[in-house]
């Protein structure tokens, strides 16, 4: 028989309180029926990185009011669910508490089943959600938190190809943003201060190239730019607007000449496994970058494989990717019970090492 399923999502493993209605009728696409969003920039903007203590309270204050706008919004009410699906890690300790201690009040109060989600399966589920993309297909991740590739096999079956041993790219470019006086979030400024800067006038380290896999390395891009901007002040006594153009542009190249040529690895090690219809998903909010998307389309074509990018609002953290990662474990049969914990770490794939660094925003997984 054809099921349709409705599944109310929560996610707060970092700074975004977020819930979200998501329905979808076996074989048919995944309808995202609300998806509401309360991020806390504002809260921890004067630490220069998310305070875990205070996401956790602030969490704790806002998930009710959140399941009530998504429910609203979606012209829903609990009655009405199939489901809860709650992130139960990895990510800051205190938030994903805050989270699953919801849910499973909203579990025993309702009788609807419960399904925890590794909130890195929702960012790598995404494409299936907004896309329809069939398994098995190649994800990278870059966000501010995350930098992985995974082949994505089935809702709870990934192969990390790779990842960070250190900053995500995100981090990297807030990093140097914060070293050169540039407004945060620092992406989007580099990146239009890249557009009139000259990348080969500074040479940047390609961490890890000489090295086989898909490993990354970003942390020491920062301590390369941070003495060359402290040369140009010596000499100088201070930067130029195009010194500090030439910089971000030099950064900027280093970023997106790693991640090509690790990319390459990844969907060669992907094509392996000769997939029928290849295809490379990129999500997390570096994937706005133009320079790295550039750089990932022309390696699709090379390689014959199709490139997708989810709406950069669901690349993003956000519930709708749990309520969708929650509705395809619980297709399979799986539930969980009032006993489910929150997990600081919980790495995708369980045959991987553990990732290295705490990074701006919690564990890496
Ligand atoms: O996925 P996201 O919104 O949040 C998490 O990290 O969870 O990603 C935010 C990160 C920030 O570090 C921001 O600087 C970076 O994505 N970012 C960019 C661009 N737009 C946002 N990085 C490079 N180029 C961009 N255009
Ligand atoms: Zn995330």
């Amino acid at each position: 028989m054809v099921q349709t399923l409705t599944v109310l999502g929560l996610e707060s493993s970092c700074d975004d309180t977020a819930a979200a209605v998501v329905r979808q009728t076996e074989g048919a696409e995944a309808e995202v029926l609300s998806s509401i969003v309360h991020g806390q920039t504002e809260l921890h903007s004067a630490f220069g990185g998310v305070v875990p203590e205070i996401a956790a309270r602030a969490h704790a204050e806002k998930l009710d009011i959140c399941v009530v706008q998504a429910l609203e919004a979606a012209g829903l009410t609990l009655s009405d669910m199939d489901a809860i699906a709650v992130t139960a890690g990895p990510g800051l300790i205190g938030g994903v508490m805050s989270g699953v201690m919801c849910a499973k009040g909203l579990s025993a109060a309702t009788g609807l089943p419960l399904i925890g989600v590794n909130h890195l399966a929702g960012h790598a589920l995404t494409p299936r959600l907004t896309d329809g993309i069939a398994f098995p297909y190649l994800m990278l991740l870059v966000s501010g938190g995350h930098c992985q590739y995974l082949i994505a096999h089935g809702p709870e079956q990934f192969t990390r190809l790779g990842g960070t041993i250190d900053d995500a790219p995100g981090e990297a470019f807030d990093k140097t943003a914060r070293l050169l006086g540039l407004p945060q979030p620092g992406g989007p400024s580099v990146e239009v201060e890249a557009r009139s800067g000259d990348p080969k006038r500074f040479r940047f380290p390609r961490p890890l190239l000489d090295r086989p896999g898909c490993d990354l390395s970003f942390s020491g891009l920062k301590t390369a730019l941070m003495r060359m901007r402290d040369q140009i002040v010596a000499e100088k006594g201070g930067l130029t607007r195009q010194d500090r153009a030439d910089l971000c542009a030099g950064f900027q190249q280093a970023i997106v000449d790693t991640l090509a040529e690790k990319s390459r690895r990844a969907m060669d090690r992907y094509l392996d496994l000769s997939p029928a219809d290849p295809v490379i998903a990129v999500a997390g909010g570096v994937a706005a970058n133009s320079a790295i998307r550039v750089a990932l389309e022309t390696i699709c074509a090379e390689k014959g494989t199709r490139f997708t990018a989810p709406p950069l609002n669901l690349c993003t953290d956000n519930a709708a990717m749990i309520a969708y990662a929650g509705l395809e474990r619980f297709r399979t049969g799986a539930r969980d019970g009032l006993d489910l914990t929150a997990r600081p770490r919980w790495p995708l794939d369980k045959t991987s090492p553990a990732m290295l660094g705490g990074g701006k925003k919690g564990a890496k997984a």
